[in-house]
């Protein structure tokens, strides 16, 4: 008996403790997606974000960083086009949005980084987000029981406002919102400061566990 249970034993440490291996629509893995709301590349927000990419590809989470500062997304007109199409898409067709979307429909979290711009989201963030959240809910609502999170920076204040902000558009959507030992905020002005924000990369690090954690229990 000792031998068989030590063999057990051996085969369940080969496997890592934290993998996760199918979601629940039988795919391969539970992906995140994070979404970098600042026009400035290598900033402050994108560091944050590729922060928490790093810890969720340590736990066996496939997660990309995309970056709105490489891409064209124009701000929802209030053409209601996604509801006479009902093909879940927007009718504006001429810039990146589509691809942004599809990659927010194919993941299981999907974190929002944005920073304070006069106390709000940035537009490229917002652009994206009213846009996404109203082509889903013309078409039954695609972000239904994802993991949803803002991330934010700022040089002095308004990171709890737009964190705020941010999350209308999670818990509108019935999406599930982790949190951390505090909120994802974080300070900090020329690219890279923020790294001297100790504590703020601490409450990244840790938020990324949480969501790997869930994405764990979602499967
Ligand atoms: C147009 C603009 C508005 C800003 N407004 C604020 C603000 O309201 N509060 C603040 O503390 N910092 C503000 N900042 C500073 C940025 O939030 C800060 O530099 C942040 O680190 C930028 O993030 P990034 O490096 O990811 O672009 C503003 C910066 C810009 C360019």
């Amino acid at each position: 008996m000792i031998f068989p249970m030590k063999g057990i034993e051996i085969v369940l440490c080969l496997i890592p403790r934290y993998y996760i291996e199918t979601n629940s629509k039988g795919e391969d893995s539970m992906k995140a997606l994070l979404i970098c709301g600042s026009p400035r590349k290598e900033g402050n927000t994108e560091i944050l974000l590729n922060k928490a990419r790093e810890r969720l590809v340590n736990r066996g989470v496939p997660s990309e960083v995309v970056l709105l500062a490489e891409h064209t997304v124009k701000p929802c007109i209030a053409c209601e086009g996604c509801k006479k199409l009902m093909d879940g898409t927007c009718s504006i067709k001429d810039d990146d949005f589509h691809s942004i979307f599809e990659k927010m429909r194919e993941a299981d979290a999907i974190i929002v980084g944005s920073p304070v711009y006069f106390g709000c989201a940035t537009s490229q963030t917002t652009g994206l987000l009213h846009r996404a959240g109203y082509v889903s809910s013309a078409n039954g609502n695609f972000f239904k029981g994802k993991i949803g999170a803002p991330v934010v920076v700022a040089r002095r204040a308004g990171q709890n406002f737009t964190y705020a902000q941010l999350q209308f558009f999670f818990t509108i959507n019935d999406m599930i919102v982790p949190g951390s030992t505090y909120w994802n905020v974080a300070f900090g002005r020329k690219k890279g400061e923020v790294t001297d924000d100790k504590e703020g990369i601490e409450t990244i690090n840790h938020f990324a566990d949480n969501v790997a954690d869930l994405l764990q229990k979602l499967v």
